[in-house]
């Protein structure tokens, strides 16, 4: 099991560059089981999810080609015949997003069956939603054996209003909707960034969508959709993350291959901590003068669905309220068990309490190098940022949670001046 080694004290600079989105590729992936022609995707990020999907397409029948480097981050996909649509549970139960299949198949083949993705850490993660709007459009859903079964000779539109905003739960009915018989309207949807990149990737291949991007959707269904490439938007949390990672290390960070538009909320929060921040067009110059300076200055937090503070930063940036002099406040609305990071901080001399689902850091500690534990994709993230900053060297055990959903972090970091390595490898060698 990969372990990461980080020798804090280094201030990041020079230029970091973020990958593509995995929450809009994921989405975007499963969009292709709607036609048989041929879908190019651009800007996939290398990671550990991307696979995932990739085996759970190909499991189904699909030929799904995934290439890097000189292949430009691009996946060619083929659902010509789904010779077997079910997505199995030992694929599944390791990404909870396969969900995303669930309609597309429907709606492409009138049978899916999807095993129930079971909780992760970060808390139940139920369907139930994506089950209710299915049923809605007149599929019929049965659940055995730990298996969710949906039929429909052909879905037909409905008015669908969510009882939650769930951002899996829009895509997964937004792309059923596209062939569905006749107009659904969507309303309460999710507004992330990556439900309106799923939409322009479906209006290409044909789809009629207006509205994507804010609460309510309309969709008027057509008979079949036609292949299209398109380009992922770039990772806005993969950004976030680096934003605070030139921050907390009192760095002059260029963080780059961004969209600014899709950062408001957590560049806000990060000017109010007095960091400061030169936004370019896709591209930001984050400086500060880390925590040694007593200028980094407390912030409330309280993560709220798009364009709200995401819940995805929440971990990462409770890391920079650490080093900030005074006691900021973080509330986590989304999520029923997103502090797992608070007791691994705690152990590198943080002192953040928590009572329910909000955290209280007193900020102005200063880290220490610890043995400590990943528990979840962004909790890992906020350890490292954590190490890049205490004083000696910590060992983050578990680092496939963050192989999920970051690309290459460990050479993207040290090509900015972080030290850090995964075990085993020589030190400092590139
Ligand atoms: C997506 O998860 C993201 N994953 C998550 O990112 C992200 O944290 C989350 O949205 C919130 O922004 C992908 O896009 C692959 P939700 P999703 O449905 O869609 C409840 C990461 O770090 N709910 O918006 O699963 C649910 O329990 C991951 O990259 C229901 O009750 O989240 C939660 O409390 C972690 N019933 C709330 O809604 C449902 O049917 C929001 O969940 C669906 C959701």
């Amino acid at each position: 099991m990969d372990k990461f080694v980080v020798r804090g004290g280094n201030p990041l600079l020079g230029t970091i560059k973020v990958s593509g989105a995995k929450n809009s590729a994921l989405p975007c992936m499963a969009a292709a089981i709607l036609t048989e022609d041929e879908v190019i995707l651009e800007n996939i990020p290398q990671v550990q999810d991307i696979e995932t999907e990739r085996k759970l397409l190909a499991s189904m029948g699909a030929e799904v080609e995934l290439g890097y480097g000189r292949a430009q981050h691009r996946t060619r996909i083929k659902c010509g015949v789904l010779s077997d649509p079910v997505a199995k549970y030992e694929i599944v139960k390791t990404m909870r997003a396969s969900s995303l299949v669930l309609g597309p198949l429907i709606a492409r083949t009138g049978i899916a069956r999807v095993a129930m993705p079971g909780g992760c850490a970060i808390g139940g993660r139920p369907i139930d939603l994506h089950i209710k709007g299915l049923e809605a459009m007149g599929a019929t859903i049965t659940q055995e054996h730990g298996y969710l079964e949906a039929r429909t000779d052909r879905l037909k539109g409905a008015h669908i209003v969510f009882d939650k905003i769930t951002v899996t739960g829009t895509e997964d009915l937004l792309m059923a909707a596209c062939l569905a018989d006749g107009e659904t309207l969507f309303e309460n949807c999710a507004r992330e960034p990556e439900v309106t990149d799923l939409a322009a990737m479906l209006t290409a291949m044909g789809a009629r969508i207006e509205g994507a991007g804010t609460g309510t959707i309309r969709v008027q269904g057509v008979t079949r959709l036609h292949g299209a490439r398109h380009k992922i938007n770039p990772d806005r949390i993969e950004a976030g993350t680096f934003l605070i990672a030139g921050a907390i290390t009192g760095g002059d960070l260029n963080v780059d291959c961004l969209n600014p538009q899709h950062l408001g909320s957590v560049l806000s929060k990060l000017e109010r901590c007095g960091v400061k921040l030169d936004i370019g067009k896709d591209h930001i110059r984050v400086r500060s003068e880390g925590s040694q300076s007593g200028h980094l200055k407390p912030v409330d937090i309280t993560t709220e669905e798009y364009p709200g503070f995401p819940t995805d930063m929440q971990a990462q940036f409770m890391a920079l309220l650490t080093q900030c002099d005074g006691t900021s406040s973080v509330t986590e609305n989304i999520f029923e068990n997103r502090f797992m990071h608070v007791s691994e901080l705690n152990r590198m001399g943080a002192n953040i309490a928590v009572n329910g689902r909000t955290a209280t850091v007193r900020g102005g500690a200063p880290l220490q190098s610890a043995a400590v534990m990943c528990s979840d994709l962004r909790a890992s993230a906020a350890l490292v940022l954590a190490a890049l900053v205490a004083d000696g060297e910590s060992i983050l055990d578990r680092v496939y949670h963050m192989d999920r959903g970051y690309e290459r972090l460990e050479e993207k970091l040290r090509g900015v001046g972080a030290q850090i390595r995964r075990m085993g490898e020589v030190f400092g060698k590139r």
